[in-house]
């Protein structure tokens, strides 16, 4: 593969895959970071997690550390975890409560909930002093859908200009978003470029043919309903759930289903995924941190609207955590090393126009915005 243009221009029908370097490559993921990421809308939690004032949650990428906060008002604000004095980090963990102030471990400088600087010890004696001057640099917050994203370009497009009709599609499936509250929050370090993960979930030409759990997920759905759609920076993977099923995650139902249930997935460009799985009643996020060229952290986050989650959504989260995840998570280790081998550099894209279901046809569209990315201006 030479040319830039050479690659994008592809028959998709014939379509060779993105080279091998593309997942490995120090220098690629330096210009992911800049291109991609610095860019990029991040998920920061619901917004229940943020409706109290004095709640906060931290939200990482790279080097970068992000503060989103509720402040005495019930707005909600994003600014960069950094004390302005000396550069201490000003927070470590991923949620908490405070009384509305952010204090520096250091030497006790102390922030609002907006990460203004309220005052400094001692500082009465410094000549031109002003605390209001001093401000933890804002970041971009955004809600959408009942949750709220973080972008540390200050120039970034809209949430609703950048995912035109996201937010009406994930409503129109999942009416109650505004009601969720989280149960449930694993991190798991996967050994893979974040784009295997990504790669991974956006196919069902894997699910009757890899391991046992996805022999049985495509039982627990209509397979051949299944449709994966991509609309440019968004995608979806959408089927109607088996509704004879009536053993789901091995536990028995004991309500009829939504003659509507569905298996819902959403992709938000550039690593957020939301979905629900059928069955359950839970909303969950999917969101594959890159940590380095070769390694990510997968973010299992599980929501729900019912409380305590019924039987059956337990038993789906279970599977989730316990089976149906791990088999895609060895699947990513493997084929992560297998991108490493001296005779593999690229394959062929198994795009099928007529079976949405088995075509590889959103792993080519998702590499197409990789590569857009990387290689525009
Ligand atoms: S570094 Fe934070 S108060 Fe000094
Ligand atoms: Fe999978």
């Amino acid at each position: 593969m030479t040319s830039k243009t050479e690659w994008l221009n592809q028959d998709p029908g014939l379509a060779k895959t993105l080279p091998s370097k593309y997942f490995y490559d120090e220098a690629i993921y330096e210009v992911e970071k800049q291109k991609i990421f610095l860019y990029g809308w991040q998920l920061v939690g619901h917004k229940s997690e943020l409706s109290k004032p004095g709640q906060y949650m931290v939200t990482e990428l790279f080097d970068q550390s992000v503060i989103t906060a509720c402040a005495k008002d019930g707005t909600v604000h994003a600014f960069h975890n950094v004390c302005q004095h000396r550069g201490n980090r000003l927070v470590s963990e991923r949620r908490g409560q405070n009384n509305g102030l952010f204090v520096c471990r250091y030497h006790r400088w102390c922030y609002e909930s907006t990460g203004q600087l309220r005052a400094a010890p001692r500082s009465e004696r410094i000549r031109k002093f002003n605390p209001r001057e001093i401000q933890c640099p804002s970041v971009r917050v955004e809600e959408y859908f009942g949750f709220y994203f973080i972008n540390l370009d200050h120039n970034a497009v809209p949430m609703a200009e950048m995912y035109p009709g996201a937010d009406e599609t994930i409503r129109g499936t999942y009416p109650d978003l505004d009601s969720l509250k989280l149960i449930d929050e694993q991190d798991v370090i996967v050994p893979a470029n974040w784009k295997v993960i990504m790669d991974n979930s956006i196919e069902g030409y894997h699910f009757s043919l890899s391991g046992p759990c996805h022999v049985e997920l495509g039982r627990l759905i209509d397979f051949d309903g299944y449709k994966l759609t991509a609309r440019d920076k968004w995608w979806t993977y959408i089927a109607p759930s088996n509704l004879k099923v009536r053993d789901p995650y091995g536990v028995e139902l004991s309500d009829e289903p939504d003659p509507h249930d569905k298996f819902f997935n959403i992709g938000l460009w550039p690593n957020n995924t939301f979905y629900h799985f059928p069955f359950s009643k839970f909303f969950a996020t999917f969101v594959m941190i890159p940590t380095g060229p070769e390694e990510s952290i997968l973010r299992f986050g599980y929501y729900c609207s019912q409380n305590p989650p019924s039987h059956v959504t337990q038993a789906s989260m279970r599977w989730m955590n316990e089976s149906l995840g791990p088999e895609d998570i060895e699947l990513n280790i493997s084929t992560q090393k297998g991108l490493r081998s001296m005779g593999y550099d690229q394959g062929r894209y198994m795009i099928d126009d007529d079976r949405s279901n088995e075509s590889e046809h959103l792993v080519h569209h998702f590499h197409k915005l990789v590569y857009q990315s990387i290689h525009g201006e």
